[in-house]
C-alpha cells in the first residue's frame, strides 16, 4: 500500500527534502488554517496594509496572538517533527522547507540554519522599519501598560510577530535556499498542506520538474495531487511515527 511505497521511496533516496504545512503540527494541539475549526474559518487573516495603517488592526492582531500564546508555549513537537528529525540525524535531509511559525522543527532537534522558513516565525517579534527583535514579553507588557500594540521604541514603526502576513514580502535568502533544495533532492515530500498559499506552494511542483519524485501526505486532497508520483490521504502521525528513531 502507499505507506509501504513511502518507506520505499525514502529507503532509495539519498536526499529527501520535506516540505511542510500545518498539518503537521495540529496532533501537537496547533489548529491549522483551513480545515473545520482552522484559524481562517474563524478570523479572517489581517492583510499586511491594514496593519501598517491601522492601530485598530495591530491591537487586533496582537490580542488573536496573545489568546494564542499558552498553546504556542505548551506544544511539542510531534510525531512528523521526529520522524524528519531523526531522517535529519541520519544524513538523508539536508534541511527542511516550512511554511509553518511555530518553531517545531528547531524543536525537534534541527539546526535553525536548516529550517528555512518561508512565512516566517512566531516565537518572536521584529519593528517592520528597521528590523529589531523584541520578545513576546516584552511585547505584551507594552501592551499591558500602554492599552495598545507598542511602536519601536528606536525608530517609531510597528512591531509585528516575525511571520510573513497576506501583502508582505516573501524572504529572499529563505526563497533563494528553497528552491536550491528543491531542484537539488531525489524526493520531495510535502506534508500537511493543502498547498493553495503561493509563491510557497510552487516548491513541490519545482522539484518535481527538476526530476525529483514527489510524494504528497495530507488528510485532505490538495491542488496538486495530481502531479505527485505518491499521495497519502492519511494522518500525518500515523504514516510517519514508524520513522522516528532515538
Ligand atoms: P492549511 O490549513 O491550508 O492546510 C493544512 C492541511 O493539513 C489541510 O489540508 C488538512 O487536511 C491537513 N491536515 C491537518 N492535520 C492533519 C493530520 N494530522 N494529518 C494529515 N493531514 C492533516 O495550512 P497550510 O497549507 O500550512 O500563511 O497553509 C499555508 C499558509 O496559509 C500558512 O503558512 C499561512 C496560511 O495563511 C501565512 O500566514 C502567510
Ligand atoms: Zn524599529
Amino acid at each position: 500500500d502507499g505507506v509501504n511505497r513511502l518507506g520505499d521511496m525514502i529507503a532509495g533516496a539519498k536526499v529527501i527534502v520535506p516540505f511542510t504545512g500545518a498539518g503537521i503540527s495540529t496532533e501537537t494541539g496547533i489548529p491549522d488554517f483551513r480545515s473545520p475549526g482552522g484559524l481562517w474559518t474563524r478570523n479572517r487573516p489581517i492583510h499586511f496594509d491594514e496593519f501598517v495603517a491601522s492601530q485598530d488592526a495591530r491591537d487586533e492582531a496582537w490580542r488573536r496572538r496573545f489568546a494564542m500564546q499558552e498553546t504556542f508555549a505548551a506544544a511539542r513537537p510531534g510525531r512528523g517533527h521526529h520522524a524528519l528529525a531523526s531522517l535529519y540525524r541520519a544524513g538523508k535531509i539536508p534541511a527542511v522547507i516550512t511554511q509553518n511559525i511555530d518553531n517545531l522543527h528547531q524543536d525537534s532537534g534541527f539546526a535553525a540554519d536548516h529550517v528555512i522558513e518561508l512565512h516566517g516565525n512566531t516565537t518572536y517579534a521584529r519593528c517592520i522599519g528597521c528590523g529589531q527583535r523584541y520578545e513576546l514579553d516584552w511585547v505584551h507588557r507594552r501592551f499591558q501598560t500602554g492599552g495598545a500594540a507598542p511602536d519601536c521604541p528606536e525608530c517609531a514603526e510597528p512591531v509585528k510577530t516575525a511571520t510573513v502576513s497576506f501583502g508582505q514580502a516573501m524572504p529572499e535568502a529563505e526563497m533563494r535556499r528553497a528552491t536550491e533544495l528543491a531542484q537539488h533532492c531525489d524526493l520531495f515530500l510535502a506534508i500537511g498542506s493543502s498547498l493553495v498559499v503561493w509563491p510557497a506552494a510552487g516548491f513541490p511542483l519545482m522539484a518535481k520538474q527538476a526530476g525529483a519524485q514527489l510524494a504528497i501526505i495530507n488528510r485532505e486532497p490538495t491542488d496538486q495531487d495530481d502531479v505527485a508520483d505518491l499521495v497519502i490521504r492519511f494522518d500525518i502521525g500515523e504514516v510517519l511515527g514508524p520513522f522516528v528513531r532515538n
